[in-house]
């Protein structure tokens, strides 16, 4: 393809190489290189302290890595080590271009605020001041993501799980993020829950074309969500591919086993 007729999609959005963590002398994750473009869910799998976790944290900008870098393609265009951005870079970038669910929705979400305001804020801190506005925008994403309208001025802690969930997502995905993280979104939820949570983000993410990358240990949620896997084992990416490839044919004798459901937990 001549760069001519190259548009912004054909380029990745973010850029890993060489990502290692350590703790001490504990292994965090090594070297894990990959590309994610617009648009593409990316899930990790692995048993527990594969290094999920701290892979997406780093990825992030959440712990700064022991090693490697990680390159985002801001809106302008240019690819940036997220790691040479200033401190008030990427705050930006945390609460406009990117988003963070979080396992536990206490830690994405302010729970004494009401749920207007959960929603309002980040709208707000990208330069939102038109009062109506902000509370019309809130209600209109409190309806996307199915929580009853008339709850807009209830705390968060007064909802279920379920519903903090989804107002977990929609506090991120107001400003109109490009790239979304989550760890283990649907992880603390009952399973019929669980489901509906899983239709609700699958609907919002190829709507908006987010790009997502989603740890998980739950191979159905990324069979449901997502279009590549990385599975991960001690910290290192042992295998990676088109999701249904690796479900359905995993190469790696770990992947085989984890597939088999002998190792998931
Ligand atoms: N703050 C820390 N200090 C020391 N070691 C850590 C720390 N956080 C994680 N680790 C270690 O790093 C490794 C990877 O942990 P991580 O939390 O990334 O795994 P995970 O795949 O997310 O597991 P889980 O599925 O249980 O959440 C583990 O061996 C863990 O003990
Ligand atoms: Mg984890």
């Amino acid at each position: 393809m001549s760069p001519e007729t190259m548009s912004a999609d054909d380029q990745p959005l973010l850029v890993a190489r060489g990502v290692t963590k350590r703790y001490g002398p504990h292994i965090g994750c090594i070297d894990v290189n990959f590309e994610l473009f617009p648009g593409e869910v990316l899930a990790i799998v692995g048993e527990s302290g594969s290094g999920k976790s701290t892979l997406l944290s780093v990825l992030s900008t959440r712990l700064d890595p022991t090693a490697g870098s990680v390159g985002y393609r801001m809106r302008d265009g240019v690819m940036r080590n997220v790691f040479d951005l200033n401190e008030a870079e990427r705050r930006l970038l945390m609460r406009t271009d990117w988003g963070f669910v979080h396992q536990d929705a206490r830690e994405g979400l302010r729970m004494g605020i009401s749920a207007g305001g959960n929603v309002g804020e980040r709208l707000m801190a990208v330069g939102a001041r038109h009062y109506g506005e902000i509370r019309s925008t809130a209600l209109d994403w409190l309806n996307r993501v199915e929580i009853d309208q008339t709850r807009i001025d209830d705390a968060p802690k007064t909802f279920s799980g379920g519903m903090r969930q989804r107002l977990q997502i929609a506090r991120n995905l107001v400003t109109n993020p490009r790239l979304i993280f989550m760890d283990e979104p649907t992880g603390g939820l009952d399973v019929s829950v669980q489901a509906r949570l899983l239709d609700l983000l699958r609907g919002l993410v190829a709507d908006l074309g987010l790009a997502v990358v989603i740890v998980t240990h739950d191979l159905a949620v990324a069979r449901l969500l997502s279009h590549r896997i990385m599975v991960m084992r001690h910290g290192r990416v042992i295998e990676t591919g088109l999701t249904d490839q690796v479900l359905d044919d995993p190469r790696e004798p770990y992947t085989q086993l984890l597939v088999s459901s002998v190792l998931q937990v």
